[in-house]
Order: structure tokens, then C-alpha cells, then sequence
């Protein structure tokens, strides 16, 4: 069976990320619809050998076209408005924004960590903040055998989180040239500040994690705090976590079970100084563990260092995944 597949945000960073993936994943298409805002209609952009040309998001150009799957990643007013009206029209949208994550009548998910929640969809599906994506499936094995009382997250994340914009503003300022996207400039540099900030003095980014983390772990009871960061790299999230546990662990038995959880790959012998960095992530959608030791200043604790490409794992592949996942339900 083939699928009518449209992506929205066709010319941003992550919409084309989706056309790549899509294509490497053999996603079974059948029609492919490009859309962006008004600026890009008439643009051609390829998949799979073919032209295919861009056309403005209005409601005129959706309907009649009968689209099973639509990958959003528009930004969130783009998706408030449009994703209703792709599911008035029999779509089910996978949406990378913000705008639908914590509303408690749309799951949210890592297809590694909570695919049961897909079932429920009444035609969105929201995708996950790119830094919770990777966090949560190293998290859940962790917290299905030991129980997590508390997390603590530190990450260090990609201009590519930023868009376009993000990137450009790295490229360019390694010559020199001032920042348009970013409040300072980024090369050279490391800004405590993404997204905006919130009346408790953390960023959205942060409040992000923390919210969507005990979402998707179904767990309300889990403390967590953030702090996230930006830093000069163009591709590839990390984050320092600490985990404390409920119950008390072997790390051996936790270096046995990540090798044995979906979508892990550890990279961790110190003899070597094999660890996760951020260029050995990219172009990759498995998220890599490493650093894996234990919090001596606590009884139950552990700490890691989780890395994974932010435009793939973090948005991209786990939007395809899911889309991958509702075909297979169909
Ligand atoms: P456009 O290129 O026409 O502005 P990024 O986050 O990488 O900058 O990408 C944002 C994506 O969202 C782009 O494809 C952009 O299209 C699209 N976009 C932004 N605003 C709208 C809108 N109002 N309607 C449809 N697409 C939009």
C-alpha cells in the first residue's frame, strides 16, 4: 500500500531533513505535497529523482487531495491553525512544533519509549522537543528498572536547532559577521539562553524538557530540573544527565541494558577515550550513551552523556518513525 504524503515546511531545515529521511526509510508514497509560506510557492525542490514544486499552505491547496500523513515543521502558529484543517480532510499531522506537545488530548511520542500512545490519535501527533527525544530514550529503561526519583539536565545544543537562522548565524560569525538569529553571537561563544524566558527565570527550552519528559514517561511524580544551553556546533545535541534512582544498581548491569534498549548505541571504553560526541552523531539516527558512571555525592545516582543528531533523532527520523509506525497499525 502507498501513502499521500505532504510536508509542511518544506524549505526549512527539518522539512528537507524529512524528504531525506523519507527517502532513505523507502516511506511507501504514492503522492508527495510540498508546502511552505507564500515566499517559497513555485519553488522546485527534488525527491527521489523528481521535481516537485512548492505551493503556499492555504486550506484551497489541501483539499481534494486525500493526504494520509502530514509531517509539519512550520513553527507553532503554522501548526495551530493548519493541522486541524490537514485532519478535517482525513490526514493524521505529525507535528514538530510546540503548539500541540502538552495538550492532554494529543500523544506525544518516541516511538522507542511510548508507540502505545499513537493508538489514541485523533488526527495530530505531536513530536517531541529535539533535546527530550534523545533524554527520554535513554531514560526509559533506566526508569522501567530502577525507578528515576530525580533528573538533572545540562545540554549542549546545535545552532541547527535554531533553523536556518541558526546555522547561518555560526557560519557567518566564524568570519565575523554579527548574529541575526541569536541575542550574541555564537562562534566562539556559548549562550545560556534558548528560547524565551519564563516568568520562574528558565527558558521555555528548559520548561520544554521538564513538562514533555514526564509526558512521555507517563510519570507526574518525576523531579526534574534544566539547564539548556547553545554552543557552537552545527549539528548533533549532547546533554550531561544525572539520574538519581529509586533503587540501588550494578553499572554493569546498566552498561547490559542499554546494549539490549531500542535506539542505543553505547560508546563508552575510557582505555580508548571512546565517548559521544556531537560530528560522530550526525547523519545518524540512533542515539549514542557514553560517560556512563556513578554520582558518588548520592546513594542511587548515575551520571551520562547522551548525544544525538538533533535534526534527525530530535525531529526528522522520529517524525518518519511515527509515521512509519501508524502505517504498520493500519
Ligand atoms: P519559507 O521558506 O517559505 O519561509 P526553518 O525553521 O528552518 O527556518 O524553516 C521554517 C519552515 O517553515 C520553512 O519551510 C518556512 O517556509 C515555513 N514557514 C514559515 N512560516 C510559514 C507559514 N506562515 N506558512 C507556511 N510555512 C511557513
Amino acid at each position: 500500500m502507498t501513502y499521500n504524503v505532504a510536508v509542511v515546511g518544506a524549505t526549512g531545515m527539518v522539512g528537507k531533513k524529512f524528504l531525506e529521511v523519507l527517502k532513505e526509510r523507502n516511506f511507501p508514497i504514492d503522492n508527495l505535497y510540498l508546502y511552505a509560506s507564500s515566499r517559497s510557492a513555485g519553488k522546485i525542490l527534488n525527491y527521489d529523482g523528481k521535481e516537485i514544486i512548492v505551493e503556499e499552505l492555504k486550506e484551497d491547496n489541501i483539499k481534494n487531495k486525500k493526504i494520509d500523513i502530514a509531517l509539519f515543521s512550520a513553527g507553532a502558529s503554522t501548526s495551530k491553525e493548519y493541522a486541524p484543517i490537514f485532519a478535517q480532510y482525513g490526514a493524521v499531522s505529525i507535528d514538530n512544533s510546540s503548539a500541540w506537545r502538552m495538550d492532554p488530548e494529543i500523544p506525544l511520542v518516541v516511538p522507542e519509549v511510548n508507540p502505545e500512545d499513537i493508538l489514541w490519535n485523533k488526527g495530530i501527533i505531536a513530536n517531541p522537543n529535539c533535546s527530550t527525544i534523545q533524554a527520554v530514550v535513554a531514560l526509559k529503561p533506566l526508569h522501567e528498572k530502577y525507578g528515576i526519583n530525580r533528573i538533572v539536565y545540562s545540554t549542549y545544543q546545535a545552532v541547527s536547532g535554531a533553523g536556518v537562522g541558526g546555522y547561518k548565524d555560526l557560519e557567518e560569525g566564524i568570519k565575523g559577521i554579527a548574529p541575526e538569529k541569536f541575542p550574541q553571537p555564537i562562534a566562539g561563544n556559548v549562550i545560556p539562553h534558548i528560547d524565551v524566558f519564563l516568568e520562574n527565570g528558565y527558558t521555555k527550552e528548559e520548561m520544554k524538557m521538564v513538562e514533555e519528559t514526564r509526558k512521555i514517561l507517563h510519570d507526574d511524580s518525576l523531579k526534574i530540573t534544566a539547564t539548556a544551553v547553545r554552543v557552537p556546533v552545527f549539528y548533533g545535541h549532547s546533554e550531561s544527565i544525572n539520574v538519581e534512582f529509586k533503587n540501588g544498581f550494578e553499572l554493569k548491569d546498566i552498561f547490559e541494558l542499554f546494549s539490549t534498549s531500542p535506539g542505543i548505541i553505547v560508546r563508552d571504553n575510557l582505555d580508548e577515550l571512546i565517548y559521544p560526541t556531537p560530528l560522530e552523531s550526525e547523519g545518524h539516527d540512533e542515539v549514542y550513551v557514553g560517560r556512563i558512571r556513578r554520582d558518588f555525592s548520592l546513594e542511587n545516582g548515575l551520571n551520562m552523556w547522551v548525544v544525538a543528531d538533533n535534526i534527525r533523532k530530535g525531529a526528522a527520523s522520529n517524525a518518519v518513525q511515527i509515521a512509519e509506525c501508524i502505517i504498520n497499525n493500519k
